[in-house]
């Protein structure tokens, strides 16, 4: 009866990905149940990469059936092309299940993600582009399109232009862009209707079934705590609840049917897009940090805004979704420090602050404080079991363990699937 929910805790890349497939085989359902195409998953299955945007990371765990949940927003275009790039790689997945209650993300949702970003000029948030923000205003505003939408033309199509009444005018009058042909928008997005057909499913019922026949449920989170719309760096966040609570409200299960949270922490800190990031390094070990570390954006190819291990800013994530265990990622790409500073507080208007503080104002002038645990020379990616780790590696884990008040029961040590070092199991 196991429910397992995988989360960031910093802002998104932290390897999520791999710690989904750490759990591999033990999993008969994954379900994504927050954001859209704006992620980025990268998995590493038999030296080659694989990254998927929209798909379940678990989609490449063949024992496993995917669903795609309410709380996901979904590009059509964009999931046809991740599923058929698969096959002509020779990687024979089944079609995930899709949520009928779940929102579909149009041509015109992108324009505006685009159109906006591009008129916010230096209060940008720095999207993906990919229409996200603009599909979830929609829904919250009663005028999304959902997937059920797909099986009935003509209530398709009344949609979309109900939908597109106000954002015409906006685009032409305040953006100076062209009107959007509600025909064509129904078309594109009709061009998918006979194929997804029978993958469209009542998912909240499937899964609490599923839940009921003691089949193990992964809720597979895509960006992080700190991108939440309700718990992270308003306004440089994301649309959606990655959060905890994303996945009961994302895919119609209970809170009483999650038995584990597992937060997921890359062992240093990286953010894309623009907002606070107190560890934030402007200088060569920053380099250092984004080479060792291939930190570009899997989605847009963004180099990554790099720094140290930030303990307040997981700390207060543990607290927040209720993880029970965190999975420690990357911690390879730290070998070869002499020293590893660790932020362990901030300074802000003057005063120490060891916790995660209550507004952005402040997190917006924190300033870190650091502690400095000596570094380990040694290369960690063949090592399988904790205790062969180098002892300063060791004391590194342990010392995060604390700051972050969540035992770490799996750590990453290389992209590989087998590059893990598990210390407690996690189902
Ligand atoms: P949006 O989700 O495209 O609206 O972008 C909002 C913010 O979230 C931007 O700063 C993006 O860079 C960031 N973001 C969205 N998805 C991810 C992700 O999967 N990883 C890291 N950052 C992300």
């Amino acid at each position: 009866m196991p429910g397992i929910i995988v989360l960031g805790t910093q802002w998104g890349d932290e390897g999520k990905g791999k710690a989904v497939d750490a759990l591999g085989e033990h999993v008969d359902l994954v379900v994504r149940y927050s954001g859209g195409n704006n992620a980025g998953h990268t998995v590493v299955v038999g030296g080659e990469k694989f990254i998927m945007h929209l798909l379940p990371a678990g989609i490449l765990n063949r024992n496993a059936t995917t669903v795609i949940g309410n709380g996901v927003v979904v590009d059509l275009d964009v999931l046809y092309h991740e599923l058929d790039g698969l096959a002509a790689r020779g990687e024979v997945v089944d079609h995930p299940l899709i949520s009928a209650n779940a929102h579909l993300i149009t041509s015109y949702h992108q324009t505006l993600d685009k159109v906006t970003e591009r008129f916010a000029g230096r209060k940008r948030i720095g999207t993906t582009g990919r229409g996200i923000g603009p599909t979830y205003s929609d829904k919250v505003n009663r005028v999304g399109i959902r997937v059920s939408d797909l099986l009935d033309a003509d209530l398709l199509h009344d949609k979309v232009v109900a939908s597109l009444d106000m954002k015409n005018q906006t685009l032409v009058k305040i953006y100076n862009r062209r009107e959007i042909d509600a025909d064509i928008v129904t078309e594109q997005l009709l061009a998918h209707a006979e194929r997804i057909r029978p993958y469209i499913v009542d998912a909240a019922r499937l899964l609490n079934d599923e839940l009921d026949a003691g089949k193990v449920v992964l809720f597979e989170g895509a960006q992080a705590h700190h991108l939440d719309v309700d718990h992270g760096t308003y306004p440089y966040v994301t649309s959606s609840n990655p959060t905890a609570g994303g996945a009961c409200t994302g895919t119609g299960v209970g809170p009483t049917r999650i038995d584990r949270v597992i937060g997921v922490a890359k062992a240093y800190t990286t953010r894309v897009g623009e907002g606070p990031f107190p560890s934030e390094l402007f200088d060569a070990a920053g380099e250092r940090l984004r080479a060792d570390g291939g930190e570009y954006g899997a989605t847009t190819g963004r180099p990554r805004r790099c720094g140290w291990f930030d303990a307040p800013v997981v700390e207060v994530a543990n607290r927040v979704n209720g993880c029970t265990d965190v999975f420690l990622t990357k911690l390879d790409v730290l070998s070869g420090w002499e020293r590893i500073p660790v932020c362990v507080a901030y300074e802000i208007n003057g005063q120490r602050s060891d916790i995660y503080p209550m507004t952005q104002s402040e997190f917006q002038v924190a300033k870190p404080i650091f502690e400095f645990l000596p570094g380990w020379t040694e290369d960690i990616t063949k090592i399988r079991d904790f205790d062969r780790l180098p002892a300063n590696c060791r004391a590194y884990v342990k010392r995060l363990e604390e700051l972050i008040r969540c035992r770490i029961s799996g750590i990453g040590v290389g992209p590989g699937r087998e590059q893990a070092v598990m210390i407690n199991d996690l189902v």
